[in-house]
C-alpha cells in the first residue's frame, strides 16, 4: 500500500530531509519509525499524505502516485488515511463530538451516519463522557484522544500518527501506543513515529524502522 523507490525530499532551502529511501509497507502492517528530532520522520509522513512531493524517485500510496500533477486524485486518496497530527489540529469552539463529526463530513460521509460513527469512535478511545466538552477545555491527553477518534472514525486503510507520545509520561505514552496499535487489522495499517526509542522496546509483531539524517534503516541496520 506504500511503495517508495529511491525517494528523496529536498526542501527549497536545500535541506535534504529524506535521502534515497526504498520502502514498502503492506496492508495491515504495524510500523514504528524512530529517530532523533530533525531526522525526517514528519517529512516521511508528509510525503505519504501528499502534503510534500518527492523531489526524486517514485512514491505510490494506496494505488496513487504521489506527484504534483495528481493533486486532485491525492485529495481523494487522503479520505482513506486517518492522520493524527503532532499538533492535533482540532477546531476550537467546537465540542469533541463535533470535531469528530466534522472530520467525517469533510470526507463525504452520509449525514445519517455521522453522529453514530463519531460517537462510536469516541467510545473506542475512552472519551464518550467528554463528547459534549469543548476541545479547548480538554487536557492534552484527552485532546489527543479526540484527534485519534477523528482519524479512526472514517475506518481508514492507513493510520498515520506523528509523535503521539509527545508530552506524555511513560505510562500514558505506552497506553497511547497500545491504543493506536489496537486499530491495526487486516484492512488497516498503522504507522507511528516517535523519537522515544525506549517506549517501543519490547513491542512485538511490528516493523521497526529508524531514521537518521534522512536515511531510513531497518532494525538490523540495513539501509532501505
Ligand atoms: N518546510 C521545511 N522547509 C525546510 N526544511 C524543513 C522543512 N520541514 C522540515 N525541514 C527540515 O527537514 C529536516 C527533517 O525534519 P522533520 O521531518 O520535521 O524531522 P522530524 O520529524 O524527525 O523531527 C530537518 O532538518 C528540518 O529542519
Ligand atoms: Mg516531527
Amino acid at each position: 500500500m506504500i511503495e517508495a523507490k529511491d525517494v528523496s525530499l529536498k526542501y527549497p532551502d536545500g535541506t535534504l530531509a529524506l535521502n534515497n529511501v526504498n520502502i514498502s509497507i503492506n496492508k495491515g502492517e504495524l510500523v514504528y519509525i524512530t529517530g532523533p528530532s530533525g531526522s525526517g520522520k514528519t517529512s516521511f509522513l508528509k510525503l505519504i499524505m501528499g502534503i510534500e512531493y518527492p523531489t526524486s524517485g517514485s512514491l505510490r500510496v494506496l494505488g496513487q502516485n504521489i506527484e504534483q500533477k495528481e493533486e486532485s486524485q491525492i485529495r481523494k486518496m487522503r479520505r482513506s488515511i486517518g492522520p493524527v497530527f503532532q499538533e492535533f489540529r482540532l477546531i476550537k469552539g467546537r465540542t469533541a463530538l463535533e470535531n469528530v463529526i466534522d472530520g467525517l463530513r469533510i470526507i463525504g460521509f452520509s449525514p445519517r451516519r455521522l453522529k453514530e460513527e463519531a460517537e462510536l469512535a469516541l467510545d473506542k478511545v475512552g472519551l464518550k463522557h467528554k463528547a459534549k466538552s469543548l476541545v479547548e477545555n480538554l487536557s492534552w491527553g484527552e485532546a489527543q484522544r479526540v484527534s485519534i477518534a477523528r482519524a479512526v472514525a472514517r475506518k481508514p486503510s492507513l493510520i498515520l500518527a506523528d509523535e503521539p507520545t509527545g508530552n506524555l509520561d511513560y505510562e500514558n505514552a505506552v497506553k497511547i501506543l497500545n491504543l493506536l496499535a489496537s486499530f491495526r487489522n487486516e484492512n488497516t495499517a498503522v504507522v507511528i513515529t516517535t523519537h522515544a526509542t525506549h517506549l517501543i522496546e519490547g513491542f512485538k509483531d511490528a516493523t521497526f524502522l529508524r531514521v537518521a539524517s534522512g536515511i531510513i534503516t531497518k532494525d538490523g541496520g540495513e539501509r532501505l
